[in-house]
């Protein structure tokens, strides 16, 4: 498949190009797969504070133990929001910098931007890390998925002179395979989109219910004109 998974073009003004995360948040099925990558390989370090578990199990149609086995590694209640395991403290020890609670971050950064985040990590031995991010350069993260994804390097070109980067290559095959990998890492950034707005597909169908309401609304309205008018005339 393509080995160079990042766009070859560099948008005009500085800042890595990012590539469309294609997500869809009517999609149940991926947000509920995404959940579980979400508690599986974020929740040890990241909160997502404005979301509780009660209310995942009911927008996205999972049980209650579904969502206390699979979800919920801490074992807190089930109307409790999601809790890092980990201490904003330790982590900041740990990695020189806190681990920012998640709920809001598909807003503030957007789904694009995410997907080209949590594909970006590549080898950079210069780091103390051992590894660097295409879009966030000099990242404390670590690069949580680098077993499933494999072992990626940078691609520079030259352009007037200065080497830039332009993307990643895989140099060593992860555990998925690549389109696996892709499809779990848009499941993730689809519910990142959700968790950031819960109420996305509920707003879409009260759209509707206001448009239709409006329709009925006007209908009277009109008889009701006609009917005060009829005399006038
Ligand atoms: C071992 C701890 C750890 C794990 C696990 C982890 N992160 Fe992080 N993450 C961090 C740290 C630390 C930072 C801050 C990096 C920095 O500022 O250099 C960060 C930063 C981020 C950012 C950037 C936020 C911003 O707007 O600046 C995003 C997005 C993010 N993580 C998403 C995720 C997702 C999604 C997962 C699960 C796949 C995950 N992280 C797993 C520690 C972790």
């Amino acid at each position: 498949m393509a080995m160079i998974s990042t766009t070859l073009v560099m948008a005009g003004g500085g800042g890595f190009p990012t590539s469309p995360a294609n997500t869809n948040v009517d999609d149940m099925e991926s947000l509920q797969r995404g959940a579980k990558v979400f508690s599986e390989y974020c929740l040890s370090c990241h909160s997502a504070k404005f979301v509780r578990f009660n209310r995942v199990a009911t927008d996205l149609g999972m049980s209650e133990s579904d969502v206390m086995d699979n979800l919920n590694n801490l074992g807190v209640k089930f109307g409790s929001t999601m809790t890092a395991v980990m201490t904003k403290e330790y982590a900041k020890e740990a990695f020189g910098a806190e681990p920012p609670d998640l709920s809001l971050v598909a807003r503030s950064r957007g789904a694009d931007w995410l997907y080209t985040y949590l594909t970006g990590f590549y080898t950079d031995e210069t780091k103390t890390t051992g590894h660097n991010n295409v879009i966030f350069k000099d990242v404390g993260m670590p690069n949580v998925f680098w077993k499933q994804e494999g072992i990626k390097k940078a691609v520079y070109e030259e352009h007037d002179g200065h080497q830039v980067l332009v993307g990643t290559e895989i140099v060593e095959k992860g555990s998925m395979p690549a389109e696996e990998f892709d499809t779990m890492i848009r499941d993730l950034v689809n519910f990142l989109q959700y968790i950031g707005e819960p109420n996305q597909s509920y707003r879409k169908s009260l759209g509707y219910g206001v448009l239709i309401f409006l329709a009925i609304f006007f209908g009277f309205a009109y008889a009701m004109k006609k009917d005060y008018w009829k005399d006038v005339h």
